[in-house]
């Protein structure tokens, strides 16, 4: 299938439309080896030595996100953590970083924490504000710009366009989390980004059920190549199984995500004007900071997540998520299965999250039934939950 003649949609539907050589089998086969065979000659004409890096597992997966992201290449890794942290190993220690203040929190923990003692010069900043970015930069010495849209929990937008240009004036690349916005809302790469990365664990794979991370390049580069070197030494690689069944979750993205944004639409409106709530935040909610720049820069759809704010603060909030049925409390998000979190408890002291917020991955659930269970759980208010 040539990507460039059919939609989206029908690429993911298909997988591409890639069909085994072998048996005509419309579905990949699974490829367990962790070798390959040697020619008599002494060489490794199949391009193949050892599965660490070379696994053709990982071949179809790869090449569907690039088509999806409209990229050069694209690499799994064993976690979306595998895939964040390879991009600024392959920095040097004492390179510039500008990252947002409030983003994926053990990301923002693992910069704070392991990447500064490492040598990297990390600065946080509010990146929904590119007056920030611009004065953050600084020209010949900040090598990476990390940027996080919408980013967890708040769903804060940053105008990607407008952060490629301030970056790339100040030399600098600019990766970006796109794992809330997915490839069916918005193309970072085709907005200026170098690079994009996925927690594929969510919205890509999208059943719960595999860990994974991915990163595509806009182009062949030196960084691309260090990440490349990175992922083959240090071995952060995904099993074959998991990039089999993330092939498989990515065949039904577009449904899944578009009924995702339906329901977290329809939440949002519903709860924005619900007495027992303070905010509800929400990229498609015309009120919400960040709505313009998403209108511009996610097409057909604001994204499966939202928060709420409990009025009655964190015990209400608790008490809140305690009383859903058919919510799960859980962490992660971009599942099928919509999720309930009360973020601050997970994210721990420190946090810039308020105590009072609940994240909502709205999933593909009837939405009726979803505003039900909300509405009850809300109106049981403060009282605790039956045991
Ligand atoms: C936006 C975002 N980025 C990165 C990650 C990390 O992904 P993983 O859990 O696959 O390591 C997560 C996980 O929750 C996430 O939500």
């Amino acid at each position: 299938m040539n990507p460039d003649q059919f939609h989206p949609a029908s690429i993911a539907a298909q997988a591409l439309g890639w069909v085994d050589d072998k048996t005509k089998a419309i579905v990949e086969p699974l490829h367990m080896s962790t070798t390959y065979i040697r020619d008599p000659d002494n060489q490794y004409r199949s391009g193949r030595v050892y599965a660490r890096d070379q696994n053709p597992a990982f071949d179809q997966a790869e090449a569907v996100i690039t088509a999806l992201e409209r990229g050069h290449a694209s690499l799994l890794f064993a976690s979306g953590m595998a895939a964040a942290t390879a991009v600024f190993q392959a920095l040097s220690p004492g390179d510039h970083v500008v990252a947002p203040k409030v983003m994926y929190w053990s990301l923002r923990n693992w910069l704070a924490e392991f990447a500064t003692r490492w040598g990297l010069r990390v600065e946080f900043i509010d990146m929904t504000e590119t007056d920030e970015l611009s004065r953050a930069v600084q020209p010949g010495r900040t090598r990476l710009v990390w940027i996080e849209s919408p980013a967890n929990p708040m769903w804060g937008v940053t105008d990607l366009a407008a952060s490629c240009g301030i970056a790339h004036a100040a030399g600098a690349m600019v990766a970006v989390d796109s794992t809330v916005a997915t490839p069916v809302l918005t193309q970072p790469l085709t907005l200026g980004a170098d690079i994009v990365m996925h927690a594929a664990t969510k919205y890509l794979n999208g059943h719960s059920d595999v860990i994974a991370g991915t990163l595509t390049t806009r182009e062949d580069s030196v960084l691309w190549q260090r990440i490349k070197g990175i992922r083959a030494q240090i071995g952060g690689v995904l099993g074959p199984f998991e990039a089999w069944l993330l092939t498989r979750g990515m065949r039904t993205l577009f449904p899944r995500v578009r009924a995702a944004c339906a329901g977290a639409v329809a939440v949002a409106e519903h709860f924005a004007r619900h007495p027992q709530i303070a905010e509800v935040l929400y990229p498609g909610l015309p009120a919400f900071k960040g709505h313009a720049v998403a209108a511009m820069q996610m097409h057909g759809g604001f994204g499966g997540m939202l928060s709420i704010r409990v009025r009655g603060g964190e015990t209400a909030a608790i008490a809140t998520a305690a009383n859903l049925e058919l919510w799960k409390r859980a962490t992660s998000l971009g599942g099928v299965e919509s999720l309930v979190e009360h973020r601050a408890s997970i994210e721990g002291p420190g946090t810039p999250v308020p105590a009072d917020l609940l994240r909502l991955s709205v999933g593909i659930e009837d939405v009726s039934d979803l505003i039900a269970d909300l509405e009850q759980a809300l109106d049981k208010g403060h009282l605790p939950a039956a045991a």
